[in-house]
């Protein structure tokens, strides 16, 4: 891979360790994927934050990068950690995890990065614009980000996506070439999808394939599309398009090239709903994965809840939810989520969930009991 004179200095160590070992690892990741060189990237979105899913090896990684002085030269915010940083005692999370969480917020913090603690970092500012090269981690967010807003990242790791905060930069590869943004396989959508939920079933069925899938028939709402690209991740997807309403549907292969057409019906659909639920009582409903915007938690209020629904948003939503939500049936949850949150600590061996990807992580990472269902299913 060419590498420019700074970036040559770098390597050598001209501008400390940390940038060092950092441009070392983008280095090895770009002449594995063949790329010809490095690019600008405007901003980062680092995973890898939960204590629940890094341990102490992460933990001790990380304030060893802060103690040698590493600092993000662009944008950077972070993924949901596994505890409301702030209320977690009174939640019922255990101090042990708690305060070894609290110190890898505090080691991203050090490094220049925003403790956003989202997986939805385009609700909160980090919002790239058409075109634009950037390196995020969050698989949710990449799908979202190249689909919807047509910025263009790879899938990042959360050590590649650390390094290329910290040089402002990420190899020329992948979904940051015109050429592999290309729709590769069509989805004609035969059933009606009539909530969230439907969607995200969607998403987690065709999440089983590989390529960028271009959906027919469809026109899901902002929240949906969020929803979706968050099914989509849990396999190898990292981009769809949709006719007429993503910005690079028209980027189809050519006539030429043979393109492979699913359909996805009544009988898909019903696959997905036997498949991921395991529950009919729950212990808790979960909303929130990816993280809730706050039209999603004034939804959930509109609806009136009977009993307690736990909403996960990012922090910055709290001047807003407590604000304008009343409903007491309500918790908001800020910073973490119902996969990356040690839920079994807190009694719950059950939930309640409207997202594919939350069912999925829940049942085989967390070994929890799952119900999946719209959220007006699962308040009724
Ligand atoms: Fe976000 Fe947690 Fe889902 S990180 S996408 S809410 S699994």
């Amino acid at each position: 891979m060419h590498l420019t004179k700074d970036e040559e200095k770098i390597l050598q160590g001209e501008e400390g360790e940390a940038a060092k070992k950092a441009m070392e690892l983008l280095v090895v990741l770009g002449d594995i994927y063949g790329a010809e060189k490095l690019i600008d990237v405007a901003s980062a979105q680092v995973s890898g934050v939960s204590y629940a899913t890094i341990g102490d090896a992460g933990l001790d990684f990380l304030e060893d990068w802060a103690s040698k002085g590493a600092k993000s030269r662009i944008f950077a915010t972070i993924n949901p950690a596994g505890i409301d940083l702030e209320r977690w005692r009174e939640l019922g999370f255990k101090e042990n995890f708690a305060k070894k969480q609290l110190r890898i917020v505090k080691a991203y913090e050090a490094m220049g990065m925003l403790p956003s603690c989202t997986c939805a970092p385009y609700l909160i500012g980090n919002l790239p614009h058409f075109g634009e090269h950037i390196a995020w981690a969050e698989s949710s967010s990449v799908v979202f980000a190249n689909s919807v807003l047509g910025a263009r990242t790879n899938r990042e790791s959360a050590v590649s996506a650390l390094a290329s905060a910290l040089l402002g930069k990420t190899p020329y590869c992948g979904l940051h070439l015109e050429e592999n943004r290309k729709g590769t396989f069509t989805v004609e959508v035969e059933a009606e999808l009539r909530s969230e939920a439907d969607y995200s079933a969607m998403g987690y069925y065709v999440s089983g394939y590989e390529g960028v899938p271009v959906f027919k028939n469809i026109s899901p709402s902002t929240e949906e599309l969020k929803i979706l690209s968050a099914a989509l991740g849990v396999g190898t997807i990292d981009m769809f398009q949709i006719q007429g309403i993503t910005p690079e549907s028209s980027t189809r292969k050519s006539g030429s090239e043979k393109v492979e057409k699913i359909e996805f019906g009544r009988e898909e659909l019903k696959e997905v709903y036997e498949k991921l639920n395991s529950a009919e009582e729950v212990d808790a409903i979960c909303i929130g994965c990816p993280h809730c915007s706050i039209a999603e938690i004034l939804k959930i209020e509109q609806l009136k809840p009977k009993r307690e629904v736990w909403a996960f948003t990012a922090r910055q939503n709290k001047p807003l939810v407590e604000k304008y939500i009343k409903n007491k049936k309500i918790k908001v949850i800020y910073d973490t989520c119902m996969v990356v949150s040690p839920l079994r600590d807190l009694g719950i061996e059950a939930v309640g969930v409207n997202s594919a990807k939350a069912a999925f992580y829940c049942a085989n990472l967390s070994k929890l009991k799952v119900r999946f269902d719209s959220l007006e299913n699962l308040l009724k």
